[in-house]
């Protein structure tokens, strides 16, 4: 049998499905010590990090360099699909071309794109050569060039598969560096969440996960896969999904 899994575990985004990440982790893996972080301290949030602010995560590195606790486990759980609150301009997925918005396609990439590979870079500190390590960030399938048979959701969709193109990138590095480190993107399938919110009735029932559903799922397949499978593009169910 397989040696349970210690030292901390971060949950990066608190929204449905981090939030689902992070319950699960501490119920099923109790030698895990479990920290959800989110942009803002808040409700349930332990530690605060706002991946698109440079300071913000200086900060976090800090604290983590500071860390007694060996660095086990990082899930990335942010996202952006849509946004309508707040002063800046909202964004709603593209159904054309004339919908795209220079705007909207800088604030996808941001969170969806550049925002897992800055994570990467502060985390990448705390990696030692020999330790066991996990970094899973979520993309999604619509982020596939080749599954892609409907077209629209340009800002969501390109900046997902340049996610995948960035964390694909980053496994071939840390081989190197860091060989017992295992890189995941996973899609945790289409998931009863603020993000999904707007679209869900496209979506037939029982092809609605709960985010609980969704976070086990997750997690079982997060945990089968070790540095052999780093660079993999899986979804929920453990099926590779082309690039
Ligand atoms: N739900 C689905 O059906 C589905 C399907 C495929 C893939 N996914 C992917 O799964 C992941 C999780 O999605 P979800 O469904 O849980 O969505 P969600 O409930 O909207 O959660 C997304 C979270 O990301 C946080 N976030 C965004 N920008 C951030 C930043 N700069 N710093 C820190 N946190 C930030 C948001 O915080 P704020 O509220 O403060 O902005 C929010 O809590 C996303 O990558 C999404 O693309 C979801």
């Amino acid at each position: 049998m397989s040696m349970p899994w210690s030292g901390r575990a971060l949950v990066v985004g608190a929204g449905g499905i981090g939030r689902a990440l992070a319950s699960s982790l501490r119920m099923n893996h109790p030698q895990l010590e479990v920290t959800l972080c989110g942009r803002e301290l808040a409700a349930g949030i332990d530690w605060s990090v706002d991946l698109e602010s440079p300071p913000s995560l200086e900060a976090f590195q800090q604290k983590l360099i500071a860390d007694s606790l060996p660095l086990r486990l990082v899930i990335n759980a942010t996202g952006l699909l849509h946004r309508a609150d707040g002063d800046a301009p909202a964004i709603t997925p593209e159904k054309r071309l004339q919908q795209v918005d220079l705007h909207a396609l800088n604030a996808c990439f941001a969170v969806n794109a550049a925002a897992p590979l800055l994570l990467a870079k502060a985390i990448e500190p705390c990696l030692e050569r020999s330790r066991p390590f996990h970094y899973a960030s979520l993309s999604a399938r619509v982020g596939s060039i080749t599954d892609n048979r409907s077209g629209g959701w340009y800002a969501y969709r390109g900046a997902k598969a340049a996610q995948n193109m960035y964390l694909k990138t980053l496994s071939l590095e840390w081989a190197r560096r860091f060989p017992q480190a295992t890189v995941l993107l996973l899609h945790p399938g289409t998931t009863d969440t603020a993000l999904s919110k707007p679209f869900q009735s496209f979506v037939r029932p029982e092809s609605l996960f709960s985010p609980e559903r969704a976070a086990g799922h997750l997690l079982e397949v997060l945990m089968n896969q070790g540095p052999d499978q780093s660079g993999s593009f899986l979804a929920w169910d453990g099926q590779p999904i082309p690039w």
